[in-house]
């Protein structure tokens, strides 16, 4: 029996049960945790649980065609997997489990620099297209070193994270004393003052200096939006870090509409925030997305069983996909637009795990 076959879930909430039984509270409460209030995690949540389905019928859904393309690498589902520091907290294959399960499923992985093991191993066991999502500790020549070493790599995009200038207070760590295993603030001892450094003139830089596509992770603002897509960057990626950093943002798929606007499919379009089923992915892409990032998602499936629980979690997520897009009326992706959702009063109340009301009774 293959590793992966072992990994026999049901659902996506046996899987979140499963992680929740594996982590130790520490690693649990850093995979689900957020900055202070915790608002801005809870608002992401409570903005894509506030839109609803308006179907349309008698449309031919017999071949639900869910694949794509990003970066020249062909995607099979409109998901990335987004960069999670410190992954090997939940399973010790860490960087390189997630690299080999985006592989083997069909879809692009972002790496974080403040995981283990480091990119350029990562690259060496697992050869294949991949982003590399850089903090940075130290100046513009280190970075331009790191920049060009992965594209000896292999790496096919480069992603700066904007919304981390400095790193923010989640207190359930704080109250435990909890240090994340790669702590961004010693990534490769390096000074994490350059990442608040970080400016426009940066994004120019890389884009004189390299050819690598860029992303730039952290777009909240129509107007920030449009002036990345000015300054050359490749893939716009709104994100609010998954209310781990500024406590109080707006959802990030209330940011979605208006960043989609001033996008204007000069570029493909990334959202993360409170994706945790195959139906939120739909929402996502209905608003304007081509992508949707899943970061608890990649940490729950990996706390549930590593490479094998990314593996059998996609597919979940995939069967969600598909079944949502047929009874949506929509074929492919290009039949998803915002005439087919709209506002509703949400039901659950938001929490990280309210995409999982069942979670409890079984
Ligand atoms: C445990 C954890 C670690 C993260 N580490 C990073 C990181 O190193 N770099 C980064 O850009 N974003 C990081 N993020 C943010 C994710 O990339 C993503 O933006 C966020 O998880 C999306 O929200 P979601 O968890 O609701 O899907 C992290 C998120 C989590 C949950």
């Amino acid at each position: 029996m293959s590793l992966e076959e072992k990994m026999d879930f049901r659902s996506l909430t046996e899987m979140v049960q499963l992680a929740r039984k594996n982590l130790a509270p520490g690693e649990w409460d850093y995979l689900v945790g957020a900055a202070d209030t915790e608002s801005s995690l809870r608002r992401n949540r409570a903005a894509v649980d506030s839109w609803v389905f308006k179907p349309r019928i008698l449309n031919d859904v017999s071949a639900v065609d869910v694949t794509s393309e990003l970066l020249g690498s062909p995607m099979r589902i409109p998901v990335v997997l987004p960069p999670i520091g410190s992954v090997q907290a939940f399973d010790a294959g860490g960087g390189t489990s997630v690299a080999r399960a985006a592989k083997d499923f069909g879809i692009l992985q972002i790496l974080s620099s403040a995981c283990a093991p480091d990119y350029e191993a990562v690259a060496q066991g697992v050869p294949g297209p991949r982003i590399y999502q850089l903090y940075l500790v130290g100046d513009e020549a280190w970075m331009d070193d790191h920049i060009e070493r992965a594209l000896a790599a292999g790496y096919t995009g480069f992603c700066l994270t904007a919304d981390t200038q400095v790193y923010s207070r989640r207190e359930r760590d704080v109250m435990k004393g909890y240090v994340p295993q790669s702590g961004r603030t010693a990534t490769a001892g390096g000074d994490f003052s350059h990442q608040a450094m970080m400016t426009w003139d940066t994004i120019a830089h890389v884009k004189e200096k390299h050819d690598i596509p860029l992303v730039v992770k952290g777009v909240m603002h129509g107007d920030d939006a449009k002036r990345c897509v000015d300054a050359g960057v490749d893939v716009i990626y709104v994100s609010n870090h998954g209310g781990r950093q500024l406590d109080h943002t707006k959802a990030c798929v209330d940011a979605l509409p208006e960043v989609a606007e001033a996008v204007a499919g000069r570029v493909p379009v990334v959202v993360d925030g409170g994706f945790m089923r195959g139906a939120d992915v739909v929402k996502g892409l209905c608003l304007g997305a081509n992508f949707v990032g899943m970061g608890r998602f990649e940490g729950l499936a990996m706390a549930a069983g590593g490479y094998a629980g990314l593996m059998r979690g996609l597919k979940i997520l995939e069967q969600e996909i598909r079944i949502s897009m047929a009874l949506l009326g929509a074929p492919d992706l290009a039949a998803l637009n915002a005439s087919l959702v709209e506002r509703s009063v949400p039901l659950a109340d938001p929490s990280v795990l309210s995409a999982f009301p069942l979670i409890d009774d079984y």
